[in-house]
């Protein structure tokens, strides 16, 4: 496994459930976070969480609902650490429960902003100075849901996640930036629910998984947190 010390990860959406799990994961293993949410005051306990861990963080905020935002994202990586070797696309909305003949289109249109079009922008913003830096590991937050028509806006945004991944994927095959879906599994968060199988906790160490690659190692590959979990985290999920 390669090492991520010294290298900089911006979490996108880690102010609280799993993004904050995932910047608290590589804060453990020594990779520097930029913490991303959508207002200032929302990152403070991820920035708490992170304290005392000898990693250098930083906050950048914007809405990914709206271009405005997704810029912000970009120029508040860019005009402060600079640049970053590992991106999470982990920020994402969930849809109203409805069925399916009433969902809006609305619903539809947010629901992709944030889900699809938000996380194309970052990639593009991020993965060409990747593979100008020959190493880059871009993490797609994807989802197991099926048989949900009610969450169609959702179900049907990750499975764009999912082929864009792998198109992603083709595109820089060769340049050592890897491009990799990863599914959390169900767990309690404010999108998961109370009812949801797992505890949060549990995508570690999973969700580090894609981020640990070795040089020009897997890509265009579905990973899946929860078959990482220890016997112990299986007794307390
Ligand atoms: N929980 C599950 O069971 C589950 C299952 C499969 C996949 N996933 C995926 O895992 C990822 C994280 O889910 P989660 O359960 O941790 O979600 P969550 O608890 O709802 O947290 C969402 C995070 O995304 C940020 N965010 C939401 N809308 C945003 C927007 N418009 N602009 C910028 N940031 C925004 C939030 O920032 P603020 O605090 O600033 O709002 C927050 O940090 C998502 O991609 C989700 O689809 C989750």
């Amino acid at each position: 496994m390669e090492s991520l010390l010294g290298k900089r990860a911006l979490v996108a959406g880690s102010s609280r459930g799993i993004g904050q799990q995932i910047a608290m994961g590589l804060a453990q293993v020594r990779c520097n976070v930029v913490v991303h949410c959508r207002m200032p005051g929302n990152a403070e306990q991820t920035l708490e969480l992170l304290e005392g861990h000898e990693i250098e963080t930083s906050v950048v905020t914007g809405d990914l609902g709206t271009d405005e935002g997704v810029e912000s994202v970009i120029q508040g990586v860019t005009a402060g650490p600079g640049h970053v070797d590992i991106l999470y696309n982990n920020a994402a909305i969930m849809n109203e429960w409805q069925p399916v003949w009433e969902i809006p289109k609305t619903a539809w249109q947010d629901t992709f902003q944030v889900n699809v079009f938000a996380l194309i922008a970052m990639c593009n913003a991020f993965a060409p100075v990747m593979v100008e830096r020959g190493y880059g590991r871009i993490i797609n937050l994807t989802s197991g849901i099926k048989d949900t028509p009610q969450l169609a806006p959702y179900g049907v945004s990750k499975a764009a996640v999912d082929k864009h991944t792998e198109d992603l994927a083709a595109e820089l095959r060769g340049t050592n930036v890897l491009v990799n879906a990863l599914d959390p599994g169900w767990l309690r968060t404010d999108m998961g629910g109370p009812n949801a199988d797992h505890d949060v906790t549990t995508v570690l160490p999973g969700v580090l998984v894609p981020a640990f690659l070795y040089d020009h190692g897997p890509s265009g590959q579905r990973y899946a947190a929860q078959d990482f979990r220890s016997d112990e985290q299986h007794a307390a999920a």
